[in-house]
């Protein structure tokens, strides 16, 4: 095992066990949440090895272009942007998607939405609001043959979106279209994680001063895209048996509500694994079940 561009002490440098004290040190002032994980993770990535190789070789001496890299890297995290932006990269299920301020950060319960069309097994799938790409190239990556199209407001989200497709290498199957709903046409499944956090809600400062205000806020009670989203749908010409809807803890009775309204009136509240309810599952009556 190696430590590219660490050297054994008596370089000169400082040890990847000070240089970590003292950054997960700052971070805790700063009062950053996570101050140690978030130091191993600028650290292990810029120089490139696995944490636990960190720990194991703490003596080894950061120098030279590692050392500047995560001495800036340690700058911007005190301003509190994010890992992710910092380091430009966020895992989400099997993949690995660039990320920058364009947009939202996939979050780990947006995965429950992937998991939703692997239970269904659609041969074609509407994702809306797609931010990243990260549900429609995870959807496309694990259900074979599966066609996607994903949908997006934000033309400079889309841009990271397409970006991402060409990387995952799944583009031939992914149609990546500005607007919400995208051509009339009929799916087997629409997923959509749109804003859903109510205006004016103190967040922190990584999410309030980093990531777009597109992409979190709603109105003042937080499900009025969502609502205006699924008033749009008999409009649409868009078909779909099952919906699955992401959405904030205290919304199930409201958008269960919308869901149904929109014609999905078999409903299905589904909770992360912090037990807060987080999916609706919508189901025109009729459609057969899951899996
Ligand atoms: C919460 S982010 C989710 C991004 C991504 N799907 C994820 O889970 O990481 C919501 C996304 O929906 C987009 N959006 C907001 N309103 C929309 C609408 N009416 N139609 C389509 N997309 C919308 C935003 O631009 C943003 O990219």
């Amino acid at each position: 095992m190696s430590v590219p561009s660490s050297t054994p002490r008596g370089g000169g440098g400082t040890s990847t066990a000070d240089a970590l004290s003292a950054s997960t040190e700052a971070f805790r002032a700063a009062g950053i949440a996570d101050p140690g994980t978030d130091a191993e993770a600028l650290l292990s990535e810029i120089a490139g090895v696995r944490r636990a190789e960190l720990v194991a070789f703490g003596d080894r001496e950061i120098t030279g272009p590692v050392a500047r890299a995560f001495a800036e890297a340690v700058r911007r995290r005190l301003r509190r942007e994010p890992v992710a932006y910092i380091l430009g990269t966020k895992g989400f299920r099997h993949l690995d998607l660039s990320v920058d301020r364009r947009v939202l950060i996939p979050r780990p319960e947006t995965e429950m939405l992937v998991d939703l069309a692997l239970e269904f097994r659609p041969s074609s799938v509407l994702e809306i609001g797609t931010g990243s790409g990260a549900v429609a190239l995870a959807v496309a990556d694990e259900v074979p043959g599966c066609l996607v199209t994903a949908t997006d407001t934000s033309a400079e989200a889309l841009e990271v979106a397409r970006a991402n497709s060409l990387a995952v290498g799944v583009g031939e199957r992914v149609e990546f279209v500005e607007g919400t709903w995208g051509p009339p046409g009929d799916y087997d499944l629409i997923l959509a994680n749109l804003p859903y956090v109510p205006a004016g809600t103190r967040l922190e400062p990584e999410l309030a001063s980093w990531e777009p205000a597109s992409a979190l806020f709603a109105g003042p009670e937080g499900t009025e895209v969502i609502e205006e989203v699924l008033a749009g749908l008999p409009g649409s010409g868009v078909r779909a048996p099952v919906i699955g809807l992401e959405m904030g803890h205290d919304q199930g009775e409201v958008v269960g509500e919308l869901v149904s309204k929109a014609g999905f009136g078999e409903l299905e509240v589904r909770r992360d694994l912090a037990g807060h309810e987080r999916v609706v599952v919508g189901r025109q009556p009729g459609t057969p079940g899951l899996g």
